[in-house]
């Protein structure tokens, strides 16, 4: 059959909240310290110590959020530890074993957001901090009042509030953040976030720690116990190729096909683990008040040969584009009720966008896919069916989504297929005359490297209208974007 999407153009669904998009900055291996962050007397070129290339690189993918500062660390993280002249030394116990000097602290991290023109998401510290160490942290970002905490902030430079909106209460407290009971953790957050003050016209949005994969325990007892405490509660969820987390995750680059249908089998079953927790979270908030959020998702591999397996540091194949296809077409086809999700982790960690070596920086196929996809931030979903031939492992060749805003539709697609290319019939309602579009392809293991830093890039795609609508052709593993104007 000819791989076919059919499109009501005419009928808006939600908005897509642009927060899809955002992404995740952990003190993790070298994703904050020399991949974004090198000082202000680095031999690399930087504003305010964080590297130029890479910030320009996420303004151009239009980041819109960024999650800091864990992850595991962040229920080992005291934020007093990194402001001021006088910085805290430790052990990151969680990644490495290596020497943290907080020399990236909470100053640095909303530098870095301005610098990206995007939105800061804080996790703090329940694990092994307390409620008021929170409650002042967000008392030193959001208050305008005068005191010692306010007069502690205007010491270090900054005489306005910071107004962070997003706040998580904890990180994974099932497990490295405290390996608590979904009662238990369901109590304690409600504490914390007694305490987590409105400044001024500040309303916060707290994020409740959520449930492991497919753990509908732990989101029947939050939402029943603490639901109404909270503006979202958030899914973590790692696809492992092999599905073995003690052994072997499977290589980043050398997999077979069969290997590669697993990891896009198991990239598709975030939609169910997205409509069961929605359908629990339905008995106890019927008007949809709570989001669903994931903030934590992507591949995770075996680390890269030689490297630090505390630094989690993998490449990045075809085959993590299109996972983050996969992945962002059924966030998008939740967009009615979910608020936020980022990819883990923005650079050198797990699933990245961008990799580093000294002073070289690559783009990888997944931040090709963001950058693709960046029309669909907040603008409204269409209705898409499509039709296709299954491939290994049971999925549709074809996965497609679509959104419209000021009057232009964006159709993006993926072609699942390994080895076959797809001529794709976009079949839209309403008149759009003039199209173009880019695609993204290679072989299901191509990846780009610092010898080859731009093997993989978007190419134009080609388009032809005919008297059924227009056939964009993509090739086997690839992902393309095609914008539909009036
Ligand atoms: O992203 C790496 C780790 O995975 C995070 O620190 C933790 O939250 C999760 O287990």
């Amino acid at each position: 059959m000819q791989p076919t999407v059919h499109i009501d153009t005419e009928h808006t669904g939600a908005r897509i909240n642009k927060n899809i998009y955002g992404q995740f900055s952990e003190h993790l291996g070298r994703c904050i310290y020399n991949g974004i962050f090198v000082g202000k007397d680095s031999p690399i070129p930087n504003v305010n110590g964080m590297r130029s290339d890479v910030v320009a690189a996420l303004r151009e993918a239009k980041v819109p959020l960024l999650r800091w500062p864990g992850g595991c660390f962040a229920d080992e993280y005291h934020w007093r530890d990194g402001i001021g002249k006088n910085r805290k030394r430790m052990v990151n116990t969680n990644w490495g074993g290596v020497v943290e000097d907080n020399s990236f602290g909470t100053h640095e991290f909303l530098e870095l957001c301005r610098q990206i023109g995007c939105e800061p998401y804080i996790n703090a510290n329940v694990g092994s901090g307390d409620v008021r160490e929170m409650a002042e942290w967000v008392e030193y970002l959001n208050s305008a009042g005068d005191s010692s905490v306010v007069r502690e902030r205007w010491e270090n430079g900054q005489k306005d509030p910071f107004h962070v909106k997003y706040w998580g209460v904890g990180n994974e407290s099932w497990g490295c953040g405290g390996n608590m009971r979904p009662e238990y953790y369901a109590d304690v957050y409600r504490r914390y976030q007694t305490y987590c003050r409105k400044y001024g016209d500040d309303k916060l949005y707290r994020i409740a720690c959520g449930p492991s994969e497919g753990d509908w325990h732990w989101t029947e007892v939050l939402m029943k116990q603490a639901g109404k405490y909270m503006e979202g509660l958030t899914l973590h969820y790692y696809d492992v190729p092999t599905g073995d987390w003690q052994n072997s995750k499977g290589s980043a680059t050398d997999f077979d096909e069969a290997m590669y249908y697993e990891t896009l089998r198991r990239a598709a079953h975030m939609e169910k683990l997205i409509s069961g927790h929605l359908a629990i979270m339905d008995r106890y908030d019927p008007d949809h008040r709570v989001q669903l959020l994931v903030d934590e998702w992507g591949c995770w591999f075996d680390v890269e040969p030689g490297t630090n397996p505390g630094f989690l540091y993998q490449q990045n194949t075809m085959r993590d584009a299109m996972v983050a296809a996969i992945t962002l077409h059924i966030f998008q086809s939740h967009a009615d009720r979910i608020g936020l999700c980022c990819i883990a982790q923005v650079v050198n960690v797990l699933q990245s966008m961008i990799l580093t070596d000294g002073d070289r920086m690559l783009l990888t196929p997944t931040y090709h896919v963001f950058n693709m996809f960046k029309d669909h931030q907040d603008a409204d979903v269409l209705e898409s069916a499509v039709f296709a031939d299954t491939v290994e492992g049971g999925l549709k060749q074809v996965t497609a989504s679509a959104s419209k805003k000021d009057g232009r539709v964006t159709v993006s697609l993926a072609n699942l297929s390994a080895d076959a290319p797809a001529d794709v019939l976009i079949d839209l309602s309403g008149s759009y005359g003039y199209a173009d579009g880019l695609v993204l392809s290679g072989k299901m293991d191509d990846h780009n490297t610092f010898d080859c830093p731009d093997r993989l890039a978007p190419k134009p795609l080609s388009l032809r209208a005919t008297e059924r609508g227009f056939v964009a052709t993509l090739p086997a593993c690839s992902v393309a974007v095609v914008t539909f104007h009036a």
